[in-house]
């Protein structure tokens, strides 16, 4: 049976609490003042300063050798929480403590909003682009928003590609929008929120020509007109080519950051260049950088470089930004792709979906980062409302 909360929680659609409990072997005597001196040296698993003086180590109580305590961390990751735990849970073995239980809420970073945003609900907005078609922004896209909300998050996707919108296909689904209260409701599939040009066409081959102020219109009409609901991510996947889309983007409302995508060979890097330079003039920061087909191994497991390498590094150096990851070339990425069952979900468990979810987790972590230093980098803002209970075993 988990152990009853510090604070009696009440319920809330924002935030997520946890509760898990952890047995302790030692048997020795809890040492209070050790204990307190021993958790102040504990580093936030995201962070990497002292928990207690951030303020993510929220508060802890002594019940005999039991320790209670309630943390915050900026993701329902189970990497990030059990980093934070093991770290705790070897201090508090320290100080003699035998049993540890903990309390966590889940505190995902919020990009500014501005008044007139037109989805202020949306608490992170993610623009995956590049320079050119055919690198796999797309791709990324719908596997990074997959990850995403495998690691606990709520999340949509907003296929931004009107010239060639792909994320129907890729997610296996097709149908037409409703509408539900004054605005369109999205399309659901694999628990995530989908919008596309796509889902409005009438034949699906249909070319779709766009100028400048229809495309403004139309990206306009997808955040405005969405009922997107409450999100911690919306994962815009871009027209290659830089330009209407992000510039719409970056007047309408501030962006949480741009991850660009390129291949490893110098002939694509040149059109790579142009978008990195783009995000420095829209003053859209740069997440960081996927390179995708990086290299493919064979059946007797051999790896080949085939479009050359490095590529993800020199961008990723030119953008200041990290490498988040590489994606090697597999078959199964296009074939699940083709088949709308994206990699992440078709085959959870192999490397490639593996690459996917640690792109997701170092997404989640360079936001976070980013928004504690907007705050000054010294401590957490206090939480706003008691957490919802939920119980993670
Ligand atoms: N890592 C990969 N391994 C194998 N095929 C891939 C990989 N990444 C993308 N593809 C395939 O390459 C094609 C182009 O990818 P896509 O994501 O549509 O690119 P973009 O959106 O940049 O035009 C698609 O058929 C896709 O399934
Ligand atoms: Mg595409």
């Amino acid at each position: 049976m988990p152990h009853p909360p510090l604070t009696a929680p009440t319920l809330d659609e924002e935030e997520g609490l946890t509760h898990t409990q952890a047995c302790m072997s030692d048997q020795s005597v809890l040492d209070p003042a050790r204990l307190e001196a021993e958790l102040s040296q504990v580093l936030d698993p995201v962070f990497e300063k002292p928990m207690r003086a951030i303020g993510s180590l929220v508060s802890w109580r002594v019940d005999g050798t039991k320790v209670h305590l309630a943390i915050k961390l900026p993701s329902p990751s189970p990497t990030i929480a059990a980093k934070a735990k093991r770290r705790i849970e070897e201090a508090c073995r320290r100080a003699g403590a035998e049993a540890v239980d903990f309390e966590i809420s889940i505190e995902t970073p919020m990009r500014d909003v501005m008044s007139d945003d037109p989805i202020p609900e949306v608490k992170n907005i993610i623009l995956v682009m590049s320079g050119k078609g055919g690198v796999g922004k797309s791709t990324v896209a719908t596997n990074l928003a997959l990850a995403l909300s495998r690691l606990g998050h709520r999340v949509g996707l907003l296929d931004a590609d009107v010239y060639g919108p792909s994320i129907p296909t890729m997610m296996g689904i097709l149908g037409h929008p409703v509408g539900r209260d004054g605005k369109i409701a999205p399309l659901e599939r694999f628990g995530i929120r989908i919008m596309s040009i796509g889902f409005f066409l009438e034949d699906e081959k249909q070319a779709v020509i766009w100028r400048g102020p229809m495309i403004h219109n139309a990206l306009q009409q997808f955040l405005r007109d969405v009922d997107w609901g409450a999100l911690d991510f919306l994962v815009l996947d871009l027209p290659p080519g830089t330009g209407d889309v992000a510039l719409t983007m970056a007047q309408r409302l501030k962006v949480t950051g741009v991850i660009i995508v390129t291949t490893p060979q110098e002939v694509a890097l040149q059109d790579v260049y142009k978008a990195v330079s783009m995000c420095k003039r829209l003053n859209l920061p740069i997440l960081g950088v996927v390179e995708n087909m990086s290299f493919f191994v064979d059946s007797a497991g051999h790896k080949h470089e085939i479009f050359g390498k490095g590529g993800g590094q020199k961008v990723a150096e030119l953008a200041n930004a990290p490498l988040l990851g590489q994606i090697p070339l597999v078959q199964a990425v296009r074939e699940q792709g083709d088949a709308g069952f994206p990699i992440v979900i078709a085959q959870p468990e192999s490397e490639v979906a593996k690459v996917f979810l640690s792109i997701g987790e170092a997404v989640i972590e360079r936001i976070a980062r980013h928004h504690f230093e907007r705050l000054g980098g010294e401590r957490l803002p206090p939480s706003k409302a008691p957490a919802r209970l939920r119980i993670i075993r």
